[in-house]
C-alpha cells in the first residue's frame, strides 16, 4: 500500500523573538499560515528503509539518516520505502524539512495504523509540530505550543528566493536584541484579507535583520517585492531567505509573481495562498 502526503510550505507571518532559554534555544511567539505549495512525500511498506529523492528542488538533498524524513520513518517498526518529491528550496525558512519530517510521520500512521506519534517525534526539529497541524497556529515556546487560531481570512502572495540558503543558527546568532516584545496576548478576530494584512504590517519578523547580515541578498528580495504592484506587505519568513508579499486576490498574486520571475528568472518565486 502506497500512503501519500502533501507537506506544505509553513510561512511566519510574524516572527517575534521574546527571549533565549539558558540551553541557547531562542523564545518565539509566531503566526504561521500554510500555503498550497509543498513537497509530497509517499511511503510504501519494504524490507528495508530507503530514501529516493526526485522534483525540481532535489539537488544536493541528502538521501540518508541526514535527511530529516529519513530519521521520521526511522522512529517506527516498520521499514518503508519513501519518495520525497521536493518542490521547495532547502535550508529556505518555509520549513521545508520540518513540515517534510511532519508529512512522513503522518504517512507512517497511515500505513502502520499508530495513532500516537512515537517517542521522538518532537525533537526532530523545532518547525515539526506546528508542521503536524497544517493549519494557520499562533507558535511560541521555543516551537513546542501551538494554538490553532481558526481558519485565517485566505490571504494571496508570492514565495520569494534567491536560491541562497541560509542555516537558521548563524542568524540567531546574528540577532543582536534576543528581547522582543510579543505580539498582543489576544489575537484579532481579523474581519477579512485587508484587515489582517494591516493588522499584520504593525508586527514584525524579528530575524530579518540578522539574516540580511548573513545573507545580504535578502534585502534584495525584499525590495523587489515591496516595489510589486499591488502588494501590501512584504516580509521574510522564519530565518530566511524565502520572503512573501501579501496581495488583495490570487489574480494580483499570480500577475505579481510573473513579473517578479521575469525581472528575477534565477530566483525561486511562486504565487500561492496561504490559509
Ligand atoms: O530545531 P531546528 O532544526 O528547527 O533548529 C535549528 C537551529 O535553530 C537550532 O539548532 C538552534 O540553533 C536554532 N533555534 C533556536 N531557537 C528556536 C528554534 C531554533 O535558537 N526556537
Amino acid at each position: 500500500m502506497l500512503t501519500k502526503v502533501f507537506a506544505p510550505a509553513k510561512v511566519n507571518l510574524t516572527l517575534h523573538v521574546t527571549g533565549q532559554r539558558k540551553d541557547g534555544y531562542h523564545l518565539l511567539d509566531s503566526l504561521v499560515a500554510f500555503a498550497d505549495v509543498g513537497d509530497r512525500v509517499s511511503v510504501m511498506a519494504a524490507d528495508e528503509l530507503s530514501l529516493d529523492v526526485t522534483g525540481p528542488m532535489s539537488d544536493g538533498v541528502p538521501t540518508d539518516a541526514r535527511n530529516l524524513v529519513w530519521r521520521a520513518a526511522e522512529l517506527f517498526d516498520q521499514p518503508v520505502a519513501i519518495t520525497l518529491s521536493k518542490h521547495l528550496p532547502p535550508a529556505s525558512g518555509i520549513g521545508g524539512g520540518s513540515s517534510d519530517a511532519a508529512a512522513t510521520l503522518l504517512a507512517m500512521s497511515d500505513l502502520t495504523g499508530e495513532r500516537t506519534l512515537p517517542e521522538g517525534a518532537a525533537q526532530l526539529g523545532a518547525d515539526v509540530r506546528v508542521c503536524l497541524t497544517r493549519q494557520a497556529a499562533r507558535m511560541s515556546g521555543i516551537g513546542e505550543i501551538v494554538e490553532p487560531v481558526g481558519p485565517l481570512p485566505q490571504l494571496h502572495a508570492v514565495l520569494a528566493n534567491p536560491r541562497v540558503e541560509v542555516p537558521t543558527p548563524a542568524v540567531f546568532k546574528a540577532l543582536a536584541s534576543k528581547t522582543n516584545a510579543p505580539m498582543p496576548r489576544k489575537l484579532p478576530k481579523w474581519q477579512g484579507t485587508k484587515q489582517l494584512i494591516d493588522w499584520l504590517a504593525a508586527q514584525r519578523n524579528d530575524l530579518e535583520d540578522p539574516a540580511m547580515q548573513v545573507a545580504p541578498v535578502i534585502v534584495d528580495v525584499l525590495a523587489a517585492l515591496t516595489t510589486l504592484p499591488d502588494a501590501r506587505l512584504a516580509r521574510m519568513s522564519g530565518s530566511g531567505a524565502t520572503c512573501f508579499a501579501l496581495f488583495a486576490s490570487r489574480e494580483a498574486a499570480n500577475g505579481a509573481a510573473a513579473a517578479l520571475a521575469e525581472l528575477h528568472p534565477d530566483w525561486w518565486v511562486v504565487p500561492a495562498t496561504l490559509t
